[in-house]
């Protein structure tokens, strides 16, 4: 399929990288992914915002403005359903440093590399909703500047191998104690009604499902509370979910083998799931 590197469109298969770039030696850059509907990028603002929020930590200058990250991601999504005709779609930009002789020091002025591709967005079935997602715990062993989303995924692709080792879905993560995300989503809580989830800070990427699920109990007449969870609570909750740009919201129903929840919908979807599913849809 048709990919965007550094001003030019080709095929994926034809994209070269050189070995020196900072993305391939240190990890070196920043990425968004970004789910498009029926080729129409939803929220994309909202990912704009934080692509320069995460460009900005690390000190890489944006090269293009957002209307022409926006024409570019149009481009390849047209070619991607004119060629598959998949009904929705997931973009990925991904900016590094850019090329140099390795050393550690930010090298000023570098041009910075642009990727971008875009693929078939693959949504959970129904009947996965239905089952909801099987998760295990673990220790929360990322840095702690968790908050920029960077490629440098080293610690999340471990996190994640650990719930993959049992074939789950997803690794919720505590650090001291207090529930952080999992590997590559957000994770709520829900107790008597209130939806809660982690403070925003350095140990958490703030997802853009973050703020809309914010918004989705305000507008539902939800209680919502952001503050640090404990792993007690976690374990005592009636509802658990994740979310993220692929995932939507999901609805966690084992967290280490235990069923989630109290009582007839223990280990099953719950209503506060659903309420927050629908008005997602
Ligand atoms: N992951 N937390 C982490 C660590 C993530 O990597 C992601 C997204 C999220 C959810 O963010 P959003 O709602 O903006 O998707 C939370 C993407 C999808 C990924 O790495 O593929």
């Amino acid at each position: 399929s048709l990919c965007h590197l550094n001003g030019e469109y080709l095929r994926l298969c034809d994209a070269k990288v050189s070995v020196l770039d900072r993305g391939f030696i240190f990890g070196d850059g920043v990425y968004e992914v970004l789910p498009a509907y029926g080729g129409r990028i939803f929220r994309f603002e909202q990912h704009m915002a934080r692509l320069d929020r995460s460009l900005g930590a690390l000190r890489i200058h944006n090269p293009h403005t957002h209307a022409e990250w926006l024409a570019l991601a149009r481009r390849l999504i047209d070619a991607l359903v004119a060629s598959t005709g998949a009904p929705n779609q997931l973009v990925y930009i991904q900016i590094t440093r850019g090329v140099a002789p390795r050393d550690h020091v930010m090298v000023p002025g570098l041009r910075p590399t642009v990727f971008v591709m875009v693929s078939e967005m693959k949504q959970a079935t129904p009947a996965q909703r239905e089952q909801g997602a099987r998760c295990v715990s673990a220790d929360d062993f990322r840095w702690k500047m968790a908050h920029i989303k960077t490629t440098s995924l080293l610690a999340a692709v471990m996190a994640r191998q650990i719930s993959a080792d049992v074939g789950a879905a997803e690794t919720v993560m505590f650090r001291d104690g207090h529930l952080s995300e999992a590997s590559s989503s957000n994770v709520w809580v829900v107790k008597n009604g209130v939806v809660m989830g982690p403070p925003k800070d350095h140990l958490l990427l703030e997802g853009i499902r973050f703020g809309l699920i914010e918004e989705m109990c305000q507008a539902q007449g939800i209680p919502f509370e952001l503050r640090r969870i404990t792993r007690a609570e976690v374990l005592d909750a009636d509802e658990l979910m994740l979310s993220s740009a692929t995932k939507e919201v999901l609805p966690i129903t084992t967290l280490d083998d235990q069923p989630v929840g109290h009582g007839a919908a223990r280990g099953r979807p719950g209503p506060i799931y659903t309420r927050l599913y629908a008005a997602y849809q």
